[in-house]
């Protein structure tokens, strides 16, 4: 077979019902496969290092190498027994979308460009709106590449609304056992280190509450701005739920903004026993979600729900004038204006 870029009609379809073909497969007998697989850096460079090649590779060379050397060599997250890490369960019919979303290359990122995918968009944020009895009408959401980004836009969401332009004395709450991805997102927004408050826990692995009352109210009296808890709705060691009512109690009290991190454990809102753990999560201003993970989807999927999408554009919207040109009405959403990425893969076609 030629090189990627001269394939006849007939050898592109060839090539892909092979590539279908190994993926059914797989799915098939997932269960018989081995779900670790574990290689040291000098035998993958054994492997795969080499220089940049100056002629292209038959197209089936090139699946016949990734089958045998690549994909043994990386470990099934999606296997019922990957206990090991995080699961990522993912489904077939998700994986045809995604690969439909890629072959036909669909711009997710503005309405003018594909309006059918901002608008699955918006239907399924819709859907995660109510099932987490978050308000439809005026609340929004985005999809993200994952838990970690939902957490970054959801914070610089919050110091925006919350902050202005000016968060010299903005102080934010989280727990020790809250994910690192929050802690990345504190650092990549700027915050220093004495900005950022890490409460501990009690036994159950539960952000301490009175040690987190007394820390806001020490950060009060000297004259610093208290403006943000993270809650953990499944912490990643452990799956504990932090005690997300009182806790809202307390951001209402103080004024502060409150989020929740449910990128590991808020899809349980589906079973009775999860909601009743779950409760007081719809109080949040804002809430990841994973779909990667317990939603079933392939990577990468993370997603993040906030109470009112103004404060998503109001943070987000930028327009020069290549973008101005294609402004429609209000009511056709642009999701680059509602997160970091302009240009965005049409992930809302994997869950519908
Ligand atoms: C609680 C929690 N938050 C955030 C993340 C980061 O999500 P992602 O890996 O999708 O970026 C994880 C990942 O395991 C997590 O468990």
């Amino acid at each position: 077979m030629k090189p990627f870029f001269d394939l006849s009609v007939e050898e592109m379809k060839s090539y892909g019902y092979k590539i279908v073909d190994l993926i059914a497969e797989h799915y098939h007998e997932l269960e018989n496969k081995k779900p670790v697989t574990i290689a040291s850096r000098q035998e993958m460079d054994s492997i795969f290092l080499q220089e940049a090649p100056e002629k292209g590779m038959p197209a089936d060379k090139v699946l016949d190498f990734v089958m045998h050397k690549v994909i043994p060599n990386s470990n099934i997250s999606s296997h019922p027994k990957a206990f090991s890490f995080v699961p990522g369960p993912s489904n077939f019919i998700s994986t045809m979308a995604d690969s439909l979303a890629t072959g036909f290359n669909i711009f997710s990122g503005g309405w003018i460009v594909s309006p059918a995918a901002a608008e699955l968009e918006i239907v399924i944020i819709n859907w995660l709106l109510k099932m987490f009895n978050f308000p439809v009408k005026k609340g929004g959401g985005i999809f993200t590449s994952g838990g970690s980004m939902a957490n970054l836009t959801a914070l610089a969401t919050a110091r925006r609304i919350k902050c202005g332009n000016d968060f010299s004395k903005a102080v934010i709450y989280l727990s020790d056992q809250a994910h690192s991805s929050n802690i990345k997102a504190i650092r990549v927004l700027g915050f220093k280190k004495e900005q950022v408050k890490i409460i501990p826990t009690d036994l159950e692995f539960k952000i301490g509450i009175n040690k987190l009352k007394n820390e806001i109210e020490k950060d009060q009296l000297e004259g610093k701005k208290p403006f943000c808890i993270i809650a953990s709705a499944g912490t990643t060691n452990t799956g504990t739920v932090d005690p997300l009512d009182t806790l809202a109690d307390i951001c209402d009290k103080e004024n502060l903004w409150y989020h929740i991190d449910g990128a590991y454990g808020g899809a349980a809102i589906l079973s009775k026993k999860g909601s009743r753990t779950l409760q007081g999560i719809e109080r949040a201003d804002s809430l990841t979600v994973d779909p990667h993970k317990w939603f079933f989807q392939p990577y990468e999927i993370g997603c993040l729900l906030v109470k009112e999408a103004s404060w998503l554009s109001n943070t987000f919207s930028e327009k020069p004038e290549y973008l101005r040109d294609i402004e429609g009405n209000e009511s056709e959403i642009n999701f680059y204006d509602y997160g970091i990425q302009l240009t965005r893969r049409f992930r809302a076609l994997y869950v519908y």
